[in-house]
């Protein structure tokens, strides 16, 4: 099938973001808001977002930081600890500052120092958010030292995520960036109260693209890239139409420098070139047509939020993506840096 030359989309969101804050969030907002009207923004900030009132003040500071004349919705989650108060979660929510809740499991990934140790403390929070009809967004990997990274994600489901949910089978769970065959069987399993988000990263990566011809520090990201049957699981997910499956970039941005290191941090700044990236895998699967519905459909109705009115354009144009994001830390690598895309957002 030969691909159209351009594609009018209505306006997509992204249902999983990482903007940071202070002068990363300035140098990186822009990115997001050329792309998508609105963004699940993540809260795992130091220190997170833990109150409604921060969860506020962080919206400020990312609608300060939004270059002018671009409309962008940041959307806000607040970081669940064992000590996350229902009263001023139901206030954020009734009031329209906080979207949803973010659970880390303690120590699974960047900044989740502070998260959960016992999930069945947190089930007044749990309660609460199922009466608010608000999801509950997880981070669904183990953190048990014995537990093999590759198989964090597969022993979440098993040991914390279907006891949960039998637990709560009307709270709404996004099953955030998944990266493995369980977890999308067993999303797809499940009833209308579960869906997951997909990356673009995660549908092209295998974790060979990891550490084949040398250890290769900007495709670490968590949950890490698995094997390459995980991956194709991943994208017929993606193209297969079933609306339980929905964009969210999960775009990280760390320093090159950070990244680069003896200890390199995991995550994947995608933001830039994200409809782009999502396009072509599609594409490859002769699935386009299918892209409008992933990308600007599925995520708010599961939210139960208004679809975007406008549209944008992709056109296909071979175009080279730049391989650094500029910022006054430093340069952030972006995804696909350095190669060329045969898509390209047409800008205004
Ligand atoms: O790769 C990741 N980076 N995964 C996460 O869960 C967090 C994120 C970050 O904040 O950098
Ligand atoms: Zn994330």
């Amino acid at each position: 099938m030969t691909a159209p030359p351009s594609l009018t989309l209505r306006t997509p969101d992204d249902w999983h973001l990482h903007l940071r804050d202070g002068a990363m969030l300035q140098a990186v907002v822009g990115a997001t808001s050329r792309q998508f009207r609105r963004a699940i923004v993540m809260p795992n900030l130091v220190p997170p977002v833990r109150q409604s009132a921060d969860a506020a003040r962080y919206r400020d500071a990312i609608l300060a930081a939004v270059p002018p004349g671009q409309a962008f919705d940041p959307l806000m989650t607040l970081y669940l600890t064992e000590e996350t108060d229902p009263e001023d979660l139901r206030r954020g929510v009734e009031a329209g500052i906080v979207t949803a809740v973010k659970l880390y499991p303690a120590g699974a990934t960047t900044n989740s120092d502070a998260g959960v140790r016992n999930l069945r403390v947190l089930d007044p929070v749990f309660e609460m958010l199922t009466r608010l009809g608000a999801p509950l967004l997880i981070h669904g990997e183990v953190v048990d030292p014995e537990i093999d990274i590759f198989d964090r994600e597969a022993v979440f489901i098993e040991r914390e995520l279907i006891p949960l949910r039998a637990r709560h089978p009307e709270l709404k769970v996004v099953f955030e960036h998944i990266t493995t065959a369980d977890a999308v069987a067993y999303v797809e399993s499940e009833g209308p109260t579960l869906a997951a988000t997909l990356t673009a990263h995660h549908l092209r990566l295998n974790r060979n693209d990891l550490l084949v011809g040398g250890m290769r520090p900007h495709h670490f990201c968590l949950p890490v890239a698995k094997r390459e049957t995980h991956r194709l699981a991943l994208r017929k997910a993606a193209t297969s139409g079933n609306p339980k499956f929905f964009l969210g970039t999960d775009s990280a941005p760390h320093l090159v420098a950070d990244k680069e290191s003896a200890c390199g941090c995991a995550g994947i700044f995608s933001a830039p070139i994200a409809l782009e990236s999502y396009a072509t895998s599609f594409e490859e699967d002769n699935a386009l047509g299918r892209l409008e519905a992933f990308a600007s459909e599925f995520g708010p109705r599961f939210y139960g939020l208004p679809l975007n009115k406008g549209t944008v354009t992709l056109e296909r144009i071979a175009t080279p993506v730049e391989a650094d994001w500029p910022t006054p830390l430093g340069p952030v690598r972006i995804y696909h840096g350095g190669e060329t895309l045969a898509w390209r957002l047409k800008s205004g």
